[in-house]
């Protein structure tokens, strides 16, 4: 079963890490961060990896539940995420900046990092609502 290890957004603001850092995670594994904030959900084949969230009891931000705003944005840092249709996205936001809707994706790699609550980055906020 795929594994995505998940960073909040908002602790890299409080830390002044960086998305592109590429020792992000091992800081977040040495921080001793919250279960909400740090850690790994296994995610069936094929389910949603926001559904997946909310049944381990996570609050993950979303509006739409349908690719059509940028609410449940996350950032791939490593593995895939495969989503359905969406509209809302650019092709560089997916291809450039690994942005993925987490309410249409699904893991595509056995290991998955992401960075989720993405919806607080400057280019996505005109299309959250
Ligand atoms: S909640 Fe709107 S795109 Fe996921």
């Amino acid at each position: 079963m795929p594994t995505v290890t998940y960073l909040n957004y908002e602790v890299l603001d409080d830390e002044g890490w960086e998305l592109d850092d590429d020792d992000l995670f091992e800081k977040a594994d040495d921080a001793g961060l919250d279960a909400e904030d740090f850690g790994s959900l296994d995610v069936n084949e094929g389910e949603y990896i926001l559904e997946s969230a909310e049944a381990q009891g996570y609050d993950w931000p979303f509006s739409c539940r349908a690719g059509a705003c940028a609410n449940c944005a996350a950032i791939v840092k490593e593995g895939e995420i495969d989503m359905d249709m969406q509209q809302i996205l650019s092709d560089e936001e997916v291809d450039e900046k690994n942005v993925r809707l987490t309410c249409i994706g699904s893991p595509a790699a056995d290991e998955v990092k992401i960075v989720y609550n993405a919806k607080h980055l400057d280019y996505l906020q005109n299309r959250v609502i």
